[in-house]
């Protein structure tokens, strides 16, 4: 199980690096102004459910989402289990809330119960229960383990988050543990939710903001599990890393004297005077190469990371 080819952390080192660098600057920045960060937080939890959920085949969109949510509206024409998943995330997530503080160690009682919280009242007979029986995924490059072995690789990948033998960061540890968790399929349904809430329980506990897999990634991230399927893990680990930058850059920009001045790339190479053209730019964001995150369909970034870049590029030319 442990196939993991480490090599795309030399790629990923600066990304690596700079999330750790506004982690400290938010940790240096608490305590945090509370009205502020509540409301991030609640943006966050419907983006959080609707992406989630949505990729899943849900259909509510954000807003409907968000009327579910806090208006308590049923939306015409959407079944009952639709309903139920939205709650029901919710549900899962103030669970997870309760969960996350520093000393907390991931279990398995725990990732069962945010499972009966995900299928609750949609498979009450599945609902926090490991499956007894063969899984396949569609579009996926390998069959799921056998039955009669999912508890023990279950407890086996909590072993390896608990002791860290790789010693990876938290969140290549993360990464890993999303992978493994769904490669293993532990449930016959509620695989994907339920990973999506365990795994920012690890990021949230070091401090961390939630990685949200966007449902627009969807694609993305099934061909990035697909590589990790055969070892790789780059794809994957770029994915949650901007998954991750997009909110921590949410966190960072709500404080005091912070503008840091994200701009959509298209408007940012028109009023500055930069060296690079738009899609040159796109391209470094998409590539993880600088600090930029994604926010629907296009990408922001700051004059000064593209600066950053250029005085790092020229750092590596010199030596
Ligand atoms: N090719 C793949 N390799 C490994 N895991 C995959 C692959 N494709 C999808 N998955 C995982 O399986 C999840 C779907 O499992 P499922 O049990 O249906 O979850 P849910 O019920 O939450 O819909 C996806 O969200 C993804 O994490
Ligand atoms: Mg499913």
């Amino acid at each position: 199980m442990w196939n993991i080819d480490l090599t795309y952390r030399e790629k990923l080192q600066p990304t690596f690096d700079r999330l750790y660098e506004k982690k400290a600057l938010l940790h240096e920045a608490r305590p945090l102004p509370q009205i502020a960060l509540q409301k991030i937080q609640d943006a966050l939890s419907v983006e959080w459910t609707y992406n989630s959920n949505s990729i899943e085949g849900n259909t509510l969109t954000l807003q409907e989402t968000q009327l579910v949510l806090h208006e308590g509206i049923t939306i015409k024409g959407k079944s009952l289990r639709e309903h139920f998943e939205v709650k029901n995330h919710e549900l899962a997530l103030n669970h997870l809330y309760t969960l996350s503080n520093q000393n907390y160690q991931p279990n398995a009682s725990d990732i069962l119960d945010l499972h009966r919280y995900v299928l609750r009242s949609i498979e009450e007979d599945y609902a926090g229960r490991l499956r007894t029986g063969g899984v396949r995924i569609s579009g996926a490059n390998f069959i799921p383990p056998n039955a009669r072995k999912v508890p023990d690789l279950l407890d086996e990948l909590i072993e390896f988050v608990v002791e860290n033998p790789l010693q990876l960061n938290a969140i290549e540890l993360a990464t890993v543990f999303h992978h493994k968790f769904v490669w293993i399929h532990p449930f016959f349904e509620g695989n994907g939710r339920t990973v999506r809430l365990v795994m920012n329980l690890l990021l949230l506990k070091v401090g961390f903001t939630p990685a949200i897999v966007l449902s627009t990634d969807r694609q993305k991230y099934y061909t990035a599990l697909n590589a990790a399927n055969k070892g790789n893990y780059f794809k994957l680990s770029l994915l949650m890393a901007q998954a991750l930058e997009r909110t921590m850059n949410i966190y960072t920009g709500s404080l005091p004297d912070n503008g840091m001045g994200f701009m959509e790339i298209s408007s940012l190479v028109e009023e500055e005077k930069l060296p690079y053209g738009q899609e040159y730019i796109s391209l470094l964001a998409r590539q993880g190469k600088i600090d930029a995150y994604k926010e629907g369909r296009n990408w922001l970034t700051t004059k000064a990371a593209v600066f950053e870049y250029i005085k790092n590029r020229e750092r590596k030319r010199v030596l």
